[in-house]
């Protein structure tokens, strides 16, 4: 009897996760559920050169009727209708100035360095839309907020600069010359996600890629295969159709371990997955084996490479397939190497990645918002675990309900889009955040929310520790909820001389394991001194020397992410001739100059 109860609850468990799954993902916003891999899908690649249009004040997305009454109303043609020629038009963006997408603006033109507000973009392109085929229009991200219309129609709109989302365009396509017309803006607010002061640069625009992605009329939305929590042969997921034919077969195959499985789709178009797989070679920094997966239903395939591996802990420990793991890595922010500004390219990721590697890092802390898809995907094929994280940063207004909605949405488009990386191991929920009561359900909210939809992963959150003579301790109330307790410390930076933290003693009010999410200092590449001059990497060298021997002493410490692997660029950091808008904490610089703190570092690491 205990046994049909058990197997009775662990169905209704999982039920509840994808009715929760779909009601999360479905309600998130005026787009579409995110399609599932769109690498892995036929698209037309929208990137090149757009017409741009700055539109400082925001007004040509409505009529401006004359300030003087009875002169003819000024009008622009950027939501696309085709105006008659006798009304007065104060703009064309078929001369305007072009930007290239993907990329920030702020570094494509000296003028927009600073721009800070509403941007049109306008692409235009010649399409045969097929019958029967449907059409996806889709962004990988546009920093901070989207307004998309087709061809005069207006799509709708979307939040949040470093997630992405889709609309369906299917009846707006025709035969010959489309227009998609973009306004983005990078208007900070204090009620937005993260908020209006953040320690790294607020590039603007569509930042990363743009696809038109092409579907038949039921096909294969998406799908979460991973091995059930702590479970090294047992794959447990689903897939989703979206049609008119949801209930079409699909097969699962994953030809090298000889798997094929068919399941039958309910009425909702959502079938669970679930297998015993004896053969697997589980996805390690070391072996990061990835599985040629393949799902094909009546009218769709769809191919992903899939690494499979299980995260866990047990009391202070981290466990990775079973085994203790100790975490060695860096932080980085999405900055491009050498060129700067917001990366996003193949080449971006494997500068940024290989810089980590031959640090000597089997993880990174890509802060301290989603990264872009190629950045997750490399981090796949290299063998690097990733604490993946959402901008919930410094003084996010915890208490206001629409705040919450909007990290609660990034988050799930996060895990929407990276749930099947087997490099990601921790979904982190918030940086450096005050420990008030609205912040603690806030958080705790949002960690109920990343269970409910993905029980396969860790979370964590960047906390604070508390000094008092001599001692560091852990115990803000966030820390009963997190399954890893991250921590960011400036010993020998902000706080204390760098050679008291061997001295430091660390405890925590929770039995749980500790990553150093940060530490470290600044230094500006190429610059020398005595170790006591601030800003030579000498002094930055010193604050490492110390940090490693401390926590050598920490018995509860499983990982450690320097702050951070590249200089970055930041409004807050004015020093000039030091700093020139960059925050200089990191181990290379921006023009791939490896400082002393590197090789410190390095040699640490391969202590562990
Ligand atoms: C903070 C914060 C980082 C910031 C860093 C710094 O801990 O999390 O975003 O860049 O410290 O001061 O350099």
């Amino acid at each position: 009897m205990n046994k049909v109860i058990t197997n009775f609850m662990t169905g209704q468990r999982f039920l509840f996760a994808i009715i929760t799954y779909i009601i999360a993902f479905s309600t998130l916003s005026a787009q579409t559920p995110l399609l599932q891999n769109i690498s892995g899908r036929k698209t037309t690649l929208l990137d090149g050169l757009w017409q741009s249009q700055v539109d400082v004040y925001g007004v040509a997305s409505q009529e401006r009727s004359g300030l003087v009454k009875d002169r003819k109303p000024v009008k622009y043609q950027f939501n696309g209708e085709n105006l008659r020629n006798t009304e007065l038009v104060e703009q064309d963006l078929d001369v305007a100035e072009q930007l290239k997408v993907p990329g920030d603006w702020n570094t494509q033109r000296e003028n927009l360095f600073y721009y800070e507000g509403n941007m049109w973009y306008r692409k235009k392109i010649t399409l045969n839309p097929q019958a029967g085929k449907r059409y996806f229009l889709h962004f990988g991200a546009v920093n901070y907020e989207a307004v998309v219309y087709v061809n005069g129609t207006k799509l709708g709109q979307h939040e949040g600069g470093f997630t992405a989302f889709q609309f369906e365009v299917t009846s707006l396509l025709k035969a010959g010359e489309n227009k998609i017309l973009v306004n983005a803006n990078n208007i900070r607010g204090e009620n937005k996600i993260p908020t209006n002061i953040t320690d790294w640069w607020n590039y603007g625009g569509i930042t990363r890629s743009v696809n038109l992605v092409e579907v038949s009329e039921t096909f294969i939305s998406d799908y979460f295969i991973q091995l059930e929590k702590g479970k090294i042969a047992d794959i447990k997921g689903w897939v989703k159709l979206e049609g008119s034919q949801k209930s079409q077969n699909v097969t699962i195959e994953i030809p090298e371990i000889g798997l094929k499985q068919t399941v039958k789709p309910d009425t909702s178009g959502f079938a669970a997955l679930s297998f015993n797989v004896k053969k697997l070679q589980l996805w390690s920094p070391e072996n990061p084996k990835l599985y040629l997966v393949k799902l094909t239903s009546a009218t769709d395939t769809i191919t992903d490479k899939i690494g499979f591996r299980t995260i866990e802990t047990r009391g202070t420990d981290i466990l990775l397939n079973g085994k203790p793991i100790f975490l060695k890595g860096a932080s980085i922010h999405e900055e491009a190497p050498f060129r700067t500004g917001r990366a996003y390219s193949e080449g971006d990721a494997r500068t940024l990645l290989t810089w980590a590697k031959e640090l000597g890092s089997n993880y990174v802390r890509l802060a301290h918002y989603p990264h872009n898809e190629t950045m997750t995907r490399m981090a796949d094929e290299m063998g690097l675990l990733v604490w993946s994280e959402i901008p919930v940063y410094w003084a996010v207004k915890f208490e206001k309900p629409d705040v919450y909605v909007k990290a609660e949405t990034q988050l799930l488009e996060n895990i929407s889009r990276d749930k099947n990386r087997a490099s990601i191991i921790i979904w982190s929920m918030a940086n450096e955040t005050p420990e008030t009561e609205d912040r603690l359900k806030f958080l705790k909210k949002l960690i109920d929310k990343t269970k409910s939809v993905d029980d396969t992963r860790l979370t964590a959150a960047a906390l604070f520790s508390k000094a008092s003579k001599g001692l560091q301790t852990i115990e803000d109330p966030l820390g009963e909820y997190v399954d890893v307790m991250g921590c960011n410390e400036y010993i020998g930076w902000y706080t204390l001389p760098a050679e008291l933290a061997p001295t430091i003693q660390w405890t925590s009010k929770y039995n749980k394991p500790l990553i150093m999410s940060e530490f470290g200092g600044e230094s500006v590449a190429g610059l020398h001194g005595k170790a006591d001059e601030i800003w030579t990497e000498e002094y930055q060298n010193r604050i490492y020397e110390n940090q490693v021997k401390m926590f050598d002493n920490i018995s509860f410490l499983r990982g450690t992410s320097a702050w951070v692997l590249m200089d970055f660029r930041s409004p807050l950091r004015l020093l000039p001739r030091k700093q020139d808008f960059f925050n200089r904490k990191g181990l290379v610089s921006d023009t791939g100059i490896k400082k002393m703190a590197f090789y410190t570092l390095k040699r640490w690491y391969q202590t562990k």
